[in-house]
């Protein structure tokens, strides 16, 4: 009998609601995805990508998770948070790990970004951590830079997708812009004739590091359910 588009799209999903990711629920519209992280910029970022999938955050279910990342690299730590949320929630979980890179620093801050300039476990703020930046990068008349995100969706402990992704620009001899967080208002984007920090969210949201690597796992879902997201 001949099998309209319709039918043909409905009858996908009804079968693909019948696969189980093995460890955790199958892939639906709707969906619940842990994401492993505790800040709401990033969240924010993500569920407007993602915008059919319900995010969860370990704060949501009153979760304490504050995992050791001591990785040598971005997907390193990703792997860490995204496994170790999953062992607590046994459900998909998204863990991300980034960073801003300059090149006169041989790539740091790096992996070390939140922490940078950071005393015993006091942290920075964001303020006090971009003045830091900008007095050792004085006199460095090079000033590339980007932003790196390490991205992983993890459906048990051997089964991931990952992706890593840049934002690459110039570091400013001074802070610039309001909206974002972290160094935001440190990178300027020659393209965009702005910092990071005075790009509208929702242009940002399109061109940023973890946009484009939460856009590949987007994609990437999309491919095993082509009705679903
Ligand atoms: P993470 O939460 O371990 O990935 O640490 C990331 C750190 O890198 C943040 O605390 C920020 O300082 C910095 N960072 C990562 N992404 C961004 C961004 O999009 N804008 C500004 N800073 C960022």
């Amino acid at each position: 009998m001949f099998n309209s588009g319709a039918n043909l799209r409905a009858s996908l999903r009804a079968s693909w609601r019948r696969v189980d990711f093995r460890g955790g629920a199958a892939y639906t519209f709707g969906m619940t995805i842990w994401f492993a992280s505790g800040n709401e910029h990033k969240r924010a970022e993500l569920s407007a990508i993602l915008p059919q999938v319900e995010l969860r955050v370990p704060a949501d279910a009153g979760l304490a998770f504050d995992p050791v990342e001591d990785g040598d690299e971005f997907l390193e730590n990703a792997l860490i948070k995204a496994r170790s949320l999953f062992r607590l929630v046994k459900q998909p979980v998204i863990a991300d790990d980034s960073g801003l890179c300059v090149d006169t620093l041989d790539g740091r801050p790096g992996i070390h970004s939140a922490r940078y300039g950071c005393v015993g476990d006091v942290r920075l703020g964001d303020a006090e951590r971009n003045a830091l930046l900008l007095s050792e990068m004085e006199g460095f008349p090079m000033r590339g830079a980007c932003f790196v995100c390490a991205m992983v969706l993890l459906f048990n402990e051997n089964r991931f997708f990952a992706v890593q992704e840049t934002l690459e620009g110039e570091l400013l001899r001074e802070p610039r812009g309001e909206e974002g967080f972290g160094y935001d208002p440190l990178l300027y984007l020659p393209e965009q004739r702005c910092s990071v920090a005075e790009l509208p969210p929702e242009l940002k949201n399109t061109l940023s590091h973890r946009a484009k690597a939460a856009r590949a796992i987007a994609a990437w879902l999309e491919l095993q359910n082509p009705s679903g997201l």
